[in-house]
């Protein structure tokens, strides 16, 4: 292991920081470890036997190889590049441009080392009406590539999306401007590609989305937009040695994982992720799917129904200070935090000198604003410690690929860790599927299951007037 390591911070969960009421205790914390320990070599295992293809993303070079070909191609000529996606097909485009790209990527083409990236991930009307007008007004539509990637092939949304840019495209550059990413092999989207003969990659078999932004799900548009991505897999690669670790105190996926499921099972059941970076907010994003759609399930225990799950919650540094620490501090005693804190940022700016006639202000002329930035998260953490709320934090020494990689592979594991805790599969969701039933038979999908569906929608949700004020 080389470089700077992602490294989290539990001792503000313990009682001997916030007390024996909330904390967790040192006899509690064994307990933890015991229960945990098993789960250790039992990933290990599946990771081995092949059952949770989303941990070998990371060491799969095939993968890359194909997305640095395919880049090779592509950049020089791409000034705009265009993700049509949605939830896992999405998030971690969008998570990996934010945490390493300048802010400025898309305005400032001195600050991009390569297209500006657009991800599209819900279909509002006048949000996707006014970009495609800048395209073409603009006359940057043939500088345009768009990555249409959906994993099953036949979400509403992206499979609309790719329908408008096929009008907007016209046959002749519509094969030409297209790239796919899609199911090995099935699917309306993997038909699609086949039948048009469009340049395509791959969810590898057995991903699912959420866990799918180290597959070319991710890379791509990364790769496209100048982001190391064999820095960022090395990362993943050296956080899978310290996640398959067998002692429990050294393996900071196990403990996070028991952390999480420790409060929860003590009516701590919102679990707030709070960067102190802007950089790493849409990790936050991509965090909230994950864990949400991977843990929220029932399942059966002793004949009973039981409905399980953390609600994650996501929160940004100084912004949410000024909007959620009330709540959190004197609401309920119901959430476990996690900070992200960047101890080296890799711009700064100095504060300036206080007018005249503010000397009230000099204490802070001259300072690092990054200064002032972690000091505010302690400042925010000491005031969440003293209403007994636990607390962890994720301490990344910077934010580049590798780092970024490292955090992404801790927290799929984590996941997995808590999954097997809960009891639950982490990696389905069922309960997902009514809702986009129910769109098709809205949306007038053919077939007798679809009226009838379509009918009791109609049913439920219409609006009766009674109630409308
Ligand atoms: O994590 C998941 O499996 C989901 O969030 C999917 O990524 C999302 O529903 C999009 O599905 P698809 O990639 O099949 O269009």
């Amino acid at each position: 292991m080389s470089e700077s390591q992602v490294k989290l911070y539990y001792k503000n969960v313990t009682a001997e920081v916030i007390g024996p009421e909330h904390g967790i205790a040192a006899d509690q914390l064994k307990q933890l470890a015991e229960k945990t320990s098993p789960l250790i070599s039992q990933l290990n295992k599946e990771k081995k036997d092949g059952r949770t293809p989303y941990r070998d993303l990371p060491f799969n070079k095939e993968i890359s190889r194909k997305v640095r070909e395919l880049v090779a191609e592509l950049k020089d000529r791409c000034e705009n590049l265009v993700v049509l996606g949605i939830g896992g097909s999405a998030l971690g485009n969008i998570a990996l441009q934010t945490a390493l790209n300048p802010y400025m990527h898309n305005l400032d083409d001195k600050q991009r080392r390569g297209p500006r990236l657009f991800v599209f991930d819900n279909i509002d009307p006048p949000q996707l009406t006014s970009f495609l007008k800048w395209l073409k007004d603009n006359d940057r539509l043939k500088k345009t590539i768009f990555n249409v990637i959906s994993k099953g092939g036949q979400a509403a949304e992206t499979m609309s999306q790719l329908m408008i840019v096929h009008e907007l495209l016209g046959p002749d550059s519509y094969k030409k401007q297209i790239i796919t990413t899609t199911d090995t092999r099935q699917g309306t989207l993997r038909r699609i590609t086949e039948d048009v003969g469009f340049r395509s990659l791959e969810v590898p078999e057995g991903v699912g989305g959420r866990f799918s932004v180290l597959s070319a799900v991710g890379l791509f548009s990364a790769a496209m937009c100048g982001i190391d991505i064999d820095s960022l897999l090395a990362g993943a690669r050296d956080m899978d040695d310290r996640v398959s670790c067998e002692d429990f105190y050294k393996n900071p996926a196990a403990i996070n994982a028991a952390v999480n499921y420790h409060f929860y099972k003590k009516g701590k059941n919102i679990s707030v992720m709070m960067p102190y970076s802007y950089a790493l907010k849409d990790l936050a994003d991509w965090y909230r799917q994950l864990w949400a759609e991977s843990l929220g399930k029932v399942k059966v225990s002793a004949g009973n129904e039981v409905h399980v799950g953390p609600t994650p919650v996501k929160a940004l540094d100084t912004t949410d200070q000024h909007s959620q620490v009330q709540l959190y501090r004197e609401g309920p005693n119901d959430k476990l935090f996690t900070f992200l804190q960047v101890n080296n940022f890799d711009r700064d700016l100095k504060i300036g000198l206080a007018p005249e006639d503010a000397s009230e202000l000099a204490f802070l002329a001259g300072k690092d604003l990054s200064t002032l930035f972690n000091n505010e998260k302690r400042a925010t953490e000491y005031a969440i410690l003293q209403s007994k709320r636990p607390c962890l934090t994720v301490f990344f020494d910077e934010v580049n690929a590798y780092t970024v990689g490292q955090f992404i592979y801790l927290y799929e594991v984590t996941t997995s860790f808590a999954g097997a805790l809960f009891g639950i599969n982490p990696y389905d969701q069922p309960a997902v599927e009514l809702g986009k039933e129910a769109t098709f038979a809205l949306m007038g999908k053919p077939g007798d299951e679809y009226e009838k569906l379509a009918q009791q929608i109609q049913s439920l949700t219409k609006i009766d007037g009674d109630f409308l004020v």
